[in-house]
């Protein structure tokens, strides 16, 4: 997705730039660029392909001269990937330079008009119009061109703007994408996520839509949508450096993999005092859950997938009816949603496009609504009436890991907490419950520690056609993540399935070899699966089997178990699913995939 920098000071602003970008890689793009200001004129290098390509193209930035600049990586929409459509644009008369993260709805009718005016557009993208528009407004007043240009903008855009009349000067504009401003000494910078600032400083402010900011070296002023200024809080960016950081593994998802029991325990150790669940971010009294009659659970991806594997337990211990449902679905299907209805939002990110307009469209008919996000201040952890943050830091690699267990983790929490308000559980069972979600972190770190065998098995299995992962209840929908893992790093097709669902059409697919990942975690219904695999063993598929520890029996059925400790059964979900991964990472490695930047993927979708 793309990502926007920008820097004023006294020292280089291109090497500070390409730092900012390397920092942005992560969220996935195809092409990126910087423009600088000296003495009156803007110079601008791009490419497309990576920021490595851009650093030896400006020798490190050094062909790029001035002290203020805007950077850009560009995650291809309206366009190819190319040099032309990479950002910064540049006006025709070359006196103003723009980069921008988002959708210009309206931008056909815009390019219309600017073109009859005799503007000359060089790309194909969307954003172009906006720099035609600033040259067209300015009238020697560079605040009032870009108000008058972005009131003509319908869409979603995170927009740094520079002018060669004004040296040393940068504007930073929000509407409904993200924008973080960074507070240095002698210099000021802005980024759409924090990743790319905190190697410079730790002071943010943290820009609310329709708000835009004016940058020197020396001075930040925020403004309203009417220009005026607003006085806004400085929060303290906590991340490190170091945080953000590999830490000494191969890739940011081995690492994110590994750290997975300290996230869990972040998410779960401040909210659990005196032997209960405490929720401070979620106030609500007994009657107020009384009068919920349905959640729903709306995300995307494996936040999604999250949601499925997090309902089985809010049923079970809440007895209110659970819907699960995609975003990008959601928003379009006139649902049946009131101000009885809970609405539960999970998103890694905070800044998934579907999942905020099935947010707003929720909220929009009365819907209570609970976020359930990472990433501070992000725009559905501001949208939402409650929000429960996962505690995670920062998750660099594209393809989600401690994200899904930690939203996974927190709607346990959940569920308990409203189970005990509603006078639902005992207290033996509630305090039972408690223990093992404390211990799950332990359980996590075991499964880490006891299946060195990982590598091997991923040999085993990788497969040039494609995967099937079966499983019944919880163990289906850790199926449904664990194939979506080895789908999107390893490029392999891989299908979850209910595992009774097999004999209704898909075990026709079953032929002499074809690898299946069974999941028989579940004690209820581990036997029925376990038939299953009989079933597909007898059609020739290979199996791998994911069981819990002290279940024999599974031995004489598959041909490989990875064996999971003993955990409570309506937590195993986050458990289990940990092979799964560690299973997709060696393949994929295996496969020499590029697996922190799977290709077509971006880590913060903000386009629908
Ligand atoms: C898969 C993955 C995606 C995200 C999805 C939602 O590994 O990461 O499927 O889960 O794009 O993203 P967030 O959680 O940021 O809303």
């Amino acid at each position: 997705m793309c990502g926007i920098v920008g820097f004023t000071g006294r020292q280089s602003a291109a090497p500070v730039l390409l730092e900012g970008l390397k920092k942005l890689e992560y969220r996935g793009y195809d092409s990126a660029g910087i423009a600088c200001e000296q003495k009156g004129t803007i110079s601008v290098s791009k490419v497309s392909g990576r920021i490595a390509n851009l650093c030896e193209k400006t020798e490190n930035g050094r062909l790029v001269p001035g002290c203020s600049g805007i950077g850009h990586t560009r995650w291809a929409t309206h366009g190819a990937p190319t040099d032309i459509n990479a950002h910064p644009h540049v006006s025709n008369d070359g006196r103003f330079s723009v980069v921008h993260n988002g959708i210009i709805e309206n931008y056909m009718e815009l390019r219309k008009e600017l073109t009859a005016r005799g503007y000359q557009f060089q790309s194909e993208t969307d954003t172009e119009v906006i720099v035609h528009l600033i040259e067209m407004y300015y009238k020697g007043n560079l605040k009032d061109a870009v108000m008058k240009a972005t009131s003509r903008l319908e869409g979603s855009y995170a927009l740094g703007i520079m002018c060669s009349d004004c040296p040393g000067t940068l504007f930073a504009v929000r509407e409904a994408s993200p924008l973080i401003l960074g507070i240095g000494v002698g210099e000021n910078f802005f980024a759409s996520d924090v990743t790319a600032l905190v190697a410079y400083t730790r002071n943010a402010i943290y820009l609310d839509d329709g708000e835009f900011a004016e940058l020197t070296a020396d001075d930040m002023t925020v403004f309203d949508c009417t220009g005026t200024p607003i006085h806004k809080p400085v929060s303290r960016i906590t991340w490190s450096i170091e945080a953000a950081e590999k830490g000494g593994y191969e890739h940011f998802m081995l690492k994110e993999i590994m750290e997975q029991p300290r996230a869990v325990k972040s998410a779960i150790a401040p909210r659990i005092q005196d032997d209960r669940v405490h929720l401070d971010d979620f106030e609500f009294t007994a009657d107020e859950l009384r009068d919920i009659r349905k959640i729903v659970i709306t995300a995307c991806g494996s936040a999604y997938y999250a949601g499925c594997a997090g309902r089985y337990a809010i049923e079970k211990l809440c007895r209110i009816p659970v819907t699960v449902e995609l975003a990008s679905e959601l928003r379009y299907n006139d649902p049946q949603i009131d101000e009885h209805t809970l609405l539960i939002v999970l998103s890694q990110s905070g800044e998934t496009a579907d999942t905020i307009a099935a947010m707003r469209e929720c909220q929009a008919r009365g819907a209570k609504s609970l976020a359930i996000v990472n990433v501070v201040g992000s725009t559905i952890a501001k949208l939402a009436d409650h929000t429960m943050y996962t505690w995670a830091g920062p998750e660099i690699a594209v393809a989600t890991t401690k994200g899904y267990t930690t939203q996974l983790t927190v709607l346990y929490l959940f569920a308990l907490y409203a189970a005990e308000k509603l006078d639902l559980i005992s207290s033996e069972s509630y305090h039972k419950l408690i223990d093992a979600l404390e211990t799950l972190p332990k359980m996590m770190q075991q499964v880490l520690d006891m299946n060195p065998a990982l590598p091997k098995m991923a040999k085993k299995y990788n497969s040039k056609g494609s995967v099937f992962y079966i499983g019944r209840n919880t163990d289906y929908a850790v199926a449904l993540e664990g194939a979506l893992k080895m789908k999107e790093i390893s490029y392999i097709h891989a299908e979850a399935y209910a595992a009774g669902e097999l004999k209704h059409g898909t075990i026709a697919l079953i032929d002499e070899g074809q690898p299946v990942i069974a999941l028989c975690c579940n004690e209820q219904i581990a036997e029925k699966t376990m038939n299953n695999i009989i079933e597909v063993k007898a059609r020739g598929a290979k199996v791998l089997a994911v069981a819990r520890k002290g279940n024999r029996a599974i031995l004489s059925h598959a041909d490989d178990v990875i064996y999971i400790p003993k955990v409570e059964p309506l937590f195993s979900a986050a458990v289990e699913i940990v092979p799964l991964q560690l299973l997709a990472y060696y393949v994929a490695k295996d496969n020499g995939c590029d697996i922190d930047k799977p290709k077509n993927l971006a880590k913060s979708v903000t386009v629908e």
